[in-house]
């Protein structure tokens, strides 16, 4: 059942590009210019009347939502929060009947989403659900629904329940942005058409797997490390942070990169391993600079970089990681990949249960 892979983690990783296509599969029109969701109850003028998102979710879902806000914001120019489910609804949220209210949820069945789904509507918010479970609690509640199709998710650790919510939120941005006339044709055209590579591209990362594996079991004898990235790729530096706490037990920081030093550059020490994400073209320049800092603090660096800029990042790092080239808005799903393969060679190494690390449930029914 699992495929000759060792571990369902693994397998479901491999499973990516599969994920990818069949989650955009029969949504995008043949000529490949526009999103089609024909699940969506939601009218174009209702789309056209919401002034405000709140994306809620838990752990891997929640992170998939801050990519999310990026593209919904991005394309549709629409102020978006991503907050924990547990937080959000204890905190009173302005909550109106003009908010989009969007669960992600790989199960279907996490308590703290399904309060904050049921906490919007008593609102009076129309919630859209990104789940992976036809017919799950999630699914049966919500007003829409959009399915992703990872297919089943058996390691605790999402991998392809996470960017297969990726592809779903690239979607929706675009049904939304062609909705709204936030973009134009040749915009969406573009994104479309970089879509569809993308699950080629990631083929291509996971050729590589064997240079991240060194450096898993490079890091696996240190006790904590940092991730850090700049926009969407601090979104992801988050995602790949929490991957490796829950599957290798070793400590990390995701730290937005301009951020450290006006908190904990004093942590980076003489091997401190960090992995660094520089996908962004607009914030290279800010973000390798904040790798020369922690270079300068002895700090082993692992740059995940754009393939256009493998020769200019290689200076200033100790090792290089190249995704293939794709728009700033795509990159999520393909550097995160590496950050999977990172968590799961180091838990491998350490000799732990990588599909079912100690105190986590995949789904967690209670609050
Ligand atoms: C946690 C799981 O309990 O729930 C995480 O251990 C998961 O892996 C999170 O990301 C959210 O789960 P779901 O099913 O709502 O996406």
């Amino acid at each position: 059942e699992k495929g000759g892979y060792d571990h369902f983690m693994l397998k479901e990783i491999h499973e990516q590009p599969r994920a990818y296509r069949d989650t955009m599969l029969g949504r995008i029109s043949e000529d490949g210019k526009s999103v089609v969701l024909p699940e969506l109850k939601i009218t174009p003028e209702k789309l056209r009347s919401i002034n405000r998102v709140h994306i809620v979710a838990c752990g891997t879902a929640m992170h998939a939502g801050l990519v999310g806000k990026n593209v919904i914001e991005s394309l549709v120019r629409i102020p978006v929060e991503t907050d924990v489910a547990s937080e959000y609804r204890y905190r009173s949220p302005i909550i109106t009947p003009d908010t989009l209210v969007i669960v992600v949820s790989q199960s279907g069945e996490t308590a703290d989403t399904l309060a904050a789904l049921r906490e919007a509507q008593r609102c009076g918010a129309p919630v859209l659900a990104i789940t992976n479970v036809v017919g799950s609690s999630v699914a049966r509640e919500a007003d829409d629904v959009i399915i992703t199709l990872a297919g089943p998710e058996i390691a605790v650790a999402s991998t392809k329940a996470y960017t297969s919510q990726l592809i779903a939120f690239y979607l929706f941005g675009l049904y939304w942005a062609q909705t709204n006339g936030t973009q134009d044709e040749a915009t969406i055209v573009n994104v479309l058409a970089a879509m569809q590579a993308l699950p080629e591209q990631v083929e291509h990362v996971l050729a590589q797997a064997e240079v991240i594996k060194q450096v898993a079991e490079s890091i696996s004898n240190h006790s904590s490390l940092f991730f850090i990235g700049r926009g969407v790729d601090y979104a992801v530096a988050m995602e790949g942070s929490l991957k490796l706490k829950e599957i290798s037990y070793i400590h990390s920081e995701a730290y937005a990169a301009g951020e450290l030093k006006h908190g904990t550059l004093a942590l980076i020490e003489e091997g401190t391993p960090v992995i660094a994400l520089i996908t962004q073209e607009a914030l290279y320049e800010k973000t390798l600079s904040n790798i020369k800092e922690v270079k300068a603090r002895g700090a082993d660096v692992l740059g995940i970089v754009n393939e256009g800029y493998v020769h200019e990042v290689a200076r200033s790092v100790d090792r290089i990681f190249a995704i293939p080239r794709t728009l700033p808005v795509l990159t999520p799903a393909l550097s995160v990949v590496p950050l999977q393969l990172l968590s799961y060679y180091a838990s491998l190494a350490l000799g732990h249960d990588v599909d079912k690390p100690r105190n986590l449930a995949k789904s967690v029914t209670v609050e």
